[in-house]
């Protein structure tokens, strides 16, 4: 979860940790630290809270090192408070570790430690990576070979930057489950846990991969498994600018990534469209297709908003392809032994493509053998990199924790998906070519529904002192009744539930008075009339009702109680435009309590622990 940087070179690492620190702070955000080593000395400066309260402390610091560590914490094991915030060092301080992830066996290794006569301070689970680096260092090793060591005892999640002022020239890292890149300068070199730390410094990267472990100099660096033996790496050329991860005069990350919602959407399907052809063109999928398009059954598995897309996609697949889809939970799917045949199709859905459980369930697919198909945004993460094959859905990066428009990324990219496949199995040319056309009115579309922003806003300022929310959907709008109640528990902390709208009448419609307001996502569509009965379902008891309804519906204005109206399109794509009115009142409900959107309370952008 957490933000980890670091800086080896000639300039004044504090600064540039700072930075860093700043641009990961989406990782993780409930304290920050930094570790530097000058003048055969190490300092650690740790704060609760933000990295703008870590930078309050240095300023006054006058710190300079040309070797240092950074990490902003997002607490698994003890409180987030100065103590437990990182770096850890062993007992002297002679060695600083950073660490992001999950110590499983740290209990048992922390009473051997004990019983060696280590003592703790910190309730993490952390610490016991300083003092046990710190006792094979005791018996002769080189920082490289202890840091190697102290891994092969500990069982866990981990991607960790450790240094020592006894080896002043090397930090050394190493991963296993949690990401860590290495940006290669010009005699200076930088780690980081996610590629948006590197953005400005260099373009060169290096993955580490699970097992591995590096020692890396201003000027070089090595890298070796766990087991000692030496391996080579590739380095890999990023072409991301420092403007895409800017708010750019927005005043939250959030806003402006529900704002680019028709730039993001349209570079999701660009040069992927063949008018002529009525199909898609996905680069990523080329080698597999012809498996693809001959599976039995689709799994996706995802987790939060990106399950979401999952359970769109499982209707999209099902209505053009025929085929039965599942969607699982990634956190499920790997502990109940799923049944897997090999002519199978896992699609794995996840925005950071970093996310421990949805990669843990793709390593369980990736044992049995089967097709395992990757559908990430960002670029070259865990799963871009492990899948089979995959499809990035290009929104470019996504700041806010709130995932907004990699949802509607992932609709797109779904239905490219799902047109592709289709027209290689039934699908006629003329209705390729339908659905094509329609996939380019929806970027204009998207715009049209971001200027209700102030409509919307209004009717946040009616609910923003509500307590629960409930929110229902049918068919392909029933994901997106999920969607949007989980970005308004997400940001605004105001109870909300999604449900297929004829379910409510199974139990949720209890709750239902003049105090529950319900939002309906009801465009035109074939489960109109249904719905319709929903509504007034819902009217016989008082509930106020908002409606997400269709342009040309002027039946619905003179029931519910706030219409907020969006373009029509085919259903397939329809949700990637009923979720923008909800991503808006979410927000502006969170905005009207004072709330930070971009940094929700408990949350971290990237979800690196199971
Ligand atoms: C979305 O608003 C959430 N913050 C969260 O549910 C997120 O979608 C989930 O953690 C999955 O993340 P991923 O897409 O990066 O795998
Ligand atoms: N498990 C460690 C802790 O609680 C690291 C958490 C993180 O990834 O930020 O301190």
């Amino acid at each position: 979860m957490c933000g980890i940087v670091g800086y080896i070179g000639s300039k004044n690492c504090v600064p540039i940790l700072v930075e860093g620190l700043k641009r990961l702070e989406y990782r993780g955000y409930d304290s920050a630290g930094l570790g530097i080593l000058s003048n055969g000395k190490s300092t650690i400066v740790k704060k609760k809270g933000k990295v703008s309260e870590l930078e309050k402390i240095i300023d006054g610091k006058n710190l300079i090192a040309s070797i240092g560590i950074g990490h902003t914490r997002w607490a698994t094991h003890g409180l987030p408070n100065e103590i437990n915030a990182h770096p850890h060092p062993n007992s002297d301080e002679s060695i600083l570790v950073i660490h992001n992830g999950i110590i499983e066996n740290y209990r048992n290794l922390k009473t051997l430690l004990q019983k060696q006569g280590y003592e703790f301070k910190s309730e993490t689970d952390t610490e016991v990576l300083a003092h046990l680096i710190d006792s094979f260092y005791k018996m002769g090793n080189t920082l490289f070979k202890s840091v190697r060591l102290a891994l092969a005892e500990v069982e866990g999640t981990y991607g960790i930057a450790v240094l020592s002022k006894n080896e002043p020239d090397k930090i050394i890292i190493a991963k296993h489950g949690s990401p860590l890149v290495l940006g290669l300068g010009d005699k200076e070199n930088f780690i980081a846990s996610d590629i948006n730390a590197l953005i400005g410094h260099t373009t060169r990267v290096v993955y580490l991969e699970d097992g591995e472990v590096a020692e890396v100099y201003n000027d070089r660096f090595y890298t070796k498994t766990i087991q000692d033996e030496e391996i080579k790496k590739e380095v890999f050329e990023i072409t991301m600018k420092l403007d895409a991860i800017d708010k750019n005069g927005f005043d939250t990350f959030m806003l402006k990534e529900i704002m680019e919602q028709p730039e993001s959407v349209l570079n999701s399907m660009r040069g992927r469209l063949l008018f002529d052809e009525g199909t898609a063109k996905l680069g990523g999928l080329e080698e597999v297709i012809e498996k693809l398009s001959k599976a039995k059954r689709f799994i996706i598995t995802a987790c939060g908003t990106s399950w979401h897309s999952a359970l769109v996609g499982e209707y999209m697949f099902e209505q053009f392809l025929r085929v039965p889809t599942e969607v699982e939970y990634a956190s499920e799917f790997r502990y109940r032994n799923p049944i897997i045949n090999s002519d199978d199709a896992i699609f794995f859905i996840s925005q950071s493509g970093e996310t421990a459980d949805t990669l843990a369930a793709m390593k369980e697919a990736k044992r049995k053998g089967v097709l395992c198909l990757g559908i990430c945004n960002a670029v070259g993460s865990t799963i871009a990199r492990e899948s089979d094959a995959g499809v990035y859905i290009h929104a470019g990066p996504e700041i806010g924790v709130a995932s907004t428009k990699a949802f509607t990324s992932q609709l797109v990219v779904l239905a490219l998906i799902t047109l592709l496949i289709a027209r290689k199995k039934d699908l006629s040319l003329i209705d390729g070519q339908n659905i094509v056309k329609e996939f380019l009115t929806i970027p204009e579309k998207v715009k049209k529904i971001l200027l209700l922003n102030d409509q919307i806003e209004k009717i946040a300022d009616e609910f923003k002192h509500v307590d629960n929310f409930l929110y229902l959907g049918r068919g392909y709008n029933f994901p997106v009744a999920l969607e949007g109640a989980l970005k308004l528990k997400e940001i605004s902390y105001i109870h909300a539930e999604g449900y297929p709208a004829a379910e409510m009448k199974h139990g949720p419609i209890a709750l239902v008075d003049e105090n529950m307001p319900v939002i309906f996502i009801a465009p035109k569509d074939s489960t109109y009339d249904k719905i319709m009965s929903n509504i007034e379902e819902i009217k016989a008891r008082k509930g106020k009702i908002i409606a997400i309804a269709s342009e040309s519906d002027d039946r619905i204005d003179k029931i519910v109680d706030y219409t907020i109206k969006v373009p029509d399109t085919i259903r397939m794509l329809m949700p990637i435009l009923t979720v923008i009115p909800l991503q808006l009142l979410a927000y502006h409900i969170a905005i009207k309590k004072g709330l930070n959107v971009d940094q929700p309370r408990n949350l971290a952008k990237s979800v690196t622990v199971e």
